[in-house]
């Protein structure tokens, strides 16, 4: 995916020099900087939809960027409804869009 962010404000937001994570979302290798959240990593890597909605199947990306709405929900290394609006990336994470309501059962090892 390519690099969507602003060059110019690579300095201004603290970033420059970060390490380098490797992500993935649906499949697709991702990077993306420690220290930033999830769903800025996302949108820097052309993402827009995060999550469809359980009875209309509309997508949605994130609305309040803030913890309070829920839009930006994913799953994360097979949990469904992780915010990624307020959640650090990690390296090797493994992204999915979560479509419908979340539900347990995809995780890694067997846990439900
Ligand atoms: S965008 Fe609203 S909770 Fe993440």
């Amino acid at each position: 995916m390519a690099d969507l962010r602003i060059d110019a404000l690579a300095g201004a937001d603290g970033l420059t020099g970060a390490e380098t994570l490797s992500f993935t979302f649906d499949g697709r290798a991702c990077s993306g900087y420690a220290g930033e959240t999830l769903a800025a990593a996302l949108f820097a890597n052309g993402a827009r939809i995060f999550r469809t909605m359980p009875r209309t199947g509309r997508p949605r990306g994130g609305f309040c960027f803030a913890g309070r709405c829920s839009d930006c929900q994913v799953r994360v290394d097979g949990v469904p409804n992780v915010m990624a609006c307020v959640t650090p990336l990690r390296d090797g994470m493994r992204v999915e869009t979560q479509h419908g309501v979340g539900v347990w059962g995809e995780r890694e090892g067997g846990d439900r």
